[in-house]
């Protein structure tokens, strides 16, 4: 049977095309033009962010904050193996080592417990993910970092909206990286920021975001002419992107609560499965999510093939991920041999049910229909 029921789907607001116009209008389609400046404003305002840089994606964002900490060769950086590969390439990328720890069973973040046993004196930096828009103990992962003197870059991509101790997530660590990718909350097609949380570091971002030159300044009118001073990339978005995400972002209120509309439904509908040892989110106390996912952990992995194979019959996208970059091929020409049981374990048993903007109430009822069936005719 065809696909009925994708996993993800896009949402025009409405708005979308005539920023674009507007973009040309004002003759500013290149970076840093109205729309670029308003996102990164709105982003200031609205979760208390000293400075924001809008980037070409979330991947670039990190690869900037890894610049901008001056990874060098044969550093070490603490970060989760249960994560997108981004979180990883960014360290490589710079010569340096990722060093991978376990996750926790509740929320499938770094273990806060396990940090301190992987730093050595090569260790620069811990990357914390909030895997699922669900914070890391950022209490304790500051604590760590600021006894050893370690750099904090938070892996914010899927954690727009969410909050640690009345905190947003991103705006913790001395640098956050969010992705603004088709998957996320809020989307621009492919886009990310970067969060600067340290003063000292604002100034170089700006430099290594314009292909390391001072444009930024000249802009501003601070230097007559502009030139090359650091080292850096095209990091910056086109301002016709930033017109989408504008548009997302004025409806950010309206785009949550439709959300954790459809993530409260999963949840007191499916919340019957655990007696058959099935269970989902934990997100725990003093934090807030954003329903950037909804996911089911099964028993095995044997039972999970059969559930996506089961809702694919029947019309329904339902999706699992990471395979453990610990695990990875690539991994092991690293010579990263590792064992992390509870990642190990996690990545054979989570999958990914449809939660987007546009989902239907209709639509979620046949999921939740097809997965109780599932689990209580078939399995
Ligand atoms: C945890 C995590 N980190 C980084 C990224 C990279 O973001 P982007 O796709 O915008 O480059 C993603 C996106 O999927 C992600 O989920």
């Amino acid at each position: 049977m065809s696909i009925q029921i994708p996993f993800n789907r896009q949402n025009l607001f409405g708005s979308e095309l005539s920023y674009i116009q507007d973009a040309y209008a004002r003759n500013k389609v290149a970076g840093d033009g109205f729309y670029t400046s308003w996102c990164q404003k709105y982003m200031e305002d609205t979760f208390e962010f000293q400075k924001v840089l809008l980037t070409t994606s979330g991947t670039h964002a990190i690869e900037m904050a890894m610049l901008l900490i001056d990874l060098k060769q044969d550093d070490e950086v603490i970060l989760p193996s249960y994560t997108f590969v981004s979180t990883a390439n960014a360290v490589i990328l710079r010569g340096a080592k990722p060093v991978f720890v376990d996750i926790r069973p509740d929320t499938l973040n770094l273990n806060e417990e396990l940090i301190e046993q992987a730093i050595t004196p090569r260790t620069k930096a811990i990357m914390p993910v909030h895997y699922a828009g669900i914070a890391c103990d950022m209490d304790a992962i500051m604590n760590i970092a600021e006894k050893h003197r370690l750099w904090v870059v938070e892996d914010a991509a899927q954690a727009i909206n969410s909050t640690y101790k009345g905190r947003y997530l991103g705006g913790i660590g001395h640098l956050g990286c969010y992705s603004f990718h088709e998957t996320k909350n809020v989307s621009m097609g492919e886009g990310g920021a970067l969060v600067i949380n340290d003063d000292s570091l604002i100034q170089r971002a700006e430099i290594i975001r314009e292909k390391g030159t001072n444009r930024s300044r000249f802009f501003r009118g601070e230097v007559d002419k502009y030139t090359w001073v650091d080292m850096g990339s095209s990091f910056l978005p086109s301002d016709i992107n930033a017109a989408v995400l504008k548009t997302q972002l004025e409806h950010l209120k309206d785009i949550q609560r439709q959300r954790n509309h459809l993530y409260s439904r999963y949840s007191y509908e499916l919340e019957s499965l655990t007696k058959y040892g099935v269970r989902s989110t934990t997100i725990p106390k003093d934090c807030s999510g954003n329903s950037h996912m909804f996911y089911l952990l099964l028993d095995s992995e044997k039972a999970r093939s059969a559930y996506i194979d089961y809702m694919k019959q029947k019309g329904v996208l339902v999706v699992f991920h990471y395979v453990p970059l610990h695990s990875s091929n690539f991994a092991k020409t690293l010579g990263t041999t590792i064992d992390l049981p509870v990642t190990q374990a996690i990545s054979e048993q989570l999958v990914r049910l449809p939660i987007f903007y546009s989902l239907t109430e209709d639509d979620q009822s046949r999921i939740i229909e097809l997965t109780l069936d599932f689990f209580n005719k078939i399995q």
